[in-house]
């Protein structure tokens, strides 16, 4: 099996890591990438290709795995091909309807990553709806956790744009009420108490919630356009564009990180700083 990725950053780097493992062939290109993607790529000793269109020729499937803001550009910029494309991306359905048109018909697949793929690598689930659905989910027979849902493309990632607009509004809301506790020196015991309230495990879920948000804060910010595009068609979205305007403050404030806080002061000494 030959696997392309289109974008080498967390999730193409670890899946492909995974795949590897099992003697799938890698494939990426790097035209135009930062120094980090290129840095994960030559790591790992994937395939090289000059441009997305050569990569489509070599390879069974392309994963698209960018950032959320250019999914269909890249669908775009690639057209239409044979093999499977697969759409990882963060979007709403109507923006993967959007990309997957681009690139074909019978070929395509609407996926949705649900949860960290740092956390759980290859395991990480994955729910595809779409077409050719079914060919994405024999990458399970190389360790892959794929749980095909339905054959229309927008099924899977309406889905995860739920499920984006309630761990994202929880992650602002943690992120906000803790930085005043912090402010009046009362955080760890705000925590702990929030924490009585809810599962067992969530102390220190909420702190790696606050940390991959300030980490991923553009990420998060562009994941949450595409949860109130598509909740503004069936109601009024007011928690959520207020969670959208959070992250994008956040970005604004923080800009670009190099590394990722370790814990809960941390994430607070940085805020105090740009504040
Ligand atoms: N990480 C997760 O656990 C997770 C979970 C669920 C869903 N997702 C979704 O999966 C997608 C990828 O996430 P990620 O965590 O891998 O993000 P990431 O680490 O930021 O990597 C994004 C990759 O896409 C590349 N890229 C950006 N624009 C591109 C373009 N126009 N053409 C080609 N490559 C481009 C980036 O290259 P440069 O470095 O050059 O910018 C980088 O290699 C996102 O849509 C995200 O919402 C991620």
């Amino acid at each position: 099996m030959k696997v392309g990725f289109i974008g080498f950053g967390e999730v193409a780097s670890t899946l492909a890591r995974g795949l590897m493992g099992v003697d799938v062939e890698i494939y990426t290109c790097l035209e135009g990438r930062s120094v980090r993607t290129r840095e994960l790529a030559r790591l790992m000793n994937v395939q090289l290709c000059s441009s997305h269109r050569e990569m489509a020729q070599n390879v069974d499937m392309i994963l698209s795995a960018v950032t959320p803001s250019q999914a269909v550009m890249v669908a775009r910029k690639l057209g239409r091909i044979r093999g499977v494309y697969v759409d990882l991306n963060n979007v709403s359905p109507s923006t993967v309807r959007t990309a997957l048109e681009l690139v074909g018909k019978a070929n395509t697949v609407d996926a949705a990553i649900m949860g960290s793929v740092l956390k759980k690598g290859l395991k990480v689930n994955i729910v595809a709806s779409g077409p050719a659905a079914a060919e994405f989910a024999q990458l399970n027979d190389y360790g892959m956790d794929i749980d095909v849902i339905g054959p229309d493309p927008g099924q899977a990632s309406a889905i995860k744009m739920m499920r984006s607009a309630y761990t994202k509004g929880v992650s602002a809301l943690l992120l906000e009420s803790l930085f005043a506790a912090h402010r009046m020196g009362i955080d760890d015991e705000a925590l702990k108490y929030i924490s009585q309230t809810e599962c067992p495990d969530f102390q220190e879920k909420a702190v790696s919630r606050m940390t991959s948000s300030l980490y991923h804060a553009r990420r998060r910010s562009e994941e949450m356009e595409e949860v109130v595009k598509m909740l503004s068609s069936e109601t009024e979205p007011f928690m959520s564009r207020a969670s959208l305007e959070f992250f994008q403050l956040l970005t604004e404030r923080i800009g670009k990180m190099d590394e990722k806080p370790s814990n809960m002061h941390q994430v607070f000494q940085k805020l105090d700083k740009k504040e």
